[in-house]
């Protein structure tokens, strides 16, 4: 299990019936870590603009399509792994990209941008300047969130234009969500987002974080 999300990225179980068996799956990948707001298991529900938390991706898109994004970006080191888990089936999938897949749709000069590009990450408590695209250890850490980074160095404002462009452009990995499906995500590799919800949804996502 831990060399296919290694390999591949991301990993589906189905049939998951309980917290406690969710939890123990989750353990198997590493060490579950609180949501800065505190909690394990965080739920995910679609939120209109005014009934949502500031700074939340619903605050700034409410019911709208989300943008692809890294989670945590506003992290020292975004977490490693985000899993998603939905007790119920529902017609809103998660989106996945690969960040590899982008890189390979760019010519050179805007590759050499990724690298080079600086962001300013900006939380109520912390600022601080940021690789797009940072070494860590034996890999790579993609870190986009457009709620909390702006684009500071000339790479980044150029390579940034074009990423929203490729994010358009790209076909995404679909999760249809089906009762009992828990997806992890490497949060290093990946984007993700979320189409456009209906107000009438019922769409909950438990939501783990594992480093
Ligand atoms: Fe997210």
């Amino acid at each position: 299990m831990k060399s296919t999300l290694q390999n591949k990225g991301w990993i589906e179980f189905q049939d998951i019936n309980s917290e406690k068996q969710l939890i123990e799956i989750c353990e198997n990948f590493g060490k579950i870590i609180p949501h800065p707001n505190g909690n394990l298991i965080d739920i995910l529900t679609p939120k209109e603009s005014k009934d949502a938390k500031s700074l939340s991706f619903s605050k700034n898109f409410g019911l709208n399509k989300f943008p692809f994004h890294t989670d945590t970006a506003f992290l020292n080191n975004p977490v490693k792994y985000m899993a998603l888990f939905s007790e119920e089936t529902n017609d809103c999938p998660t989106l996945l990209l690969n960040f590899s897949s982008v890189l390979d749709n760019l010519d050179e000069t805007y590759k050499k941008d990724i690298f080079k590009a600086i962001y300013g990450v900006q939380t109520p408590n912390n600022n601080f300047l940021s690789l797009l695209y940072k070494p860590f250890q034996s890999e790579f850490i993609i870190r986009y969130d457009e709620c909390c980074m702006k684009p500071l160095n000339k790479s980044a404002k150029r390579i940034d234009v074009v990423l929203k462009k490729i994010f358009i452009d790209l076909t995404p990995i679909e999760i249809n969500w089906t009762k009992g499906k828990l997806v992890i995500v490497d949060n290093w590799k990946f984007l993700h987002s979320r189409n456009a919800v209906n107000s009438s949804i019922n769409r909950k996502l438990k939501r783990i974080y594992i480093n």
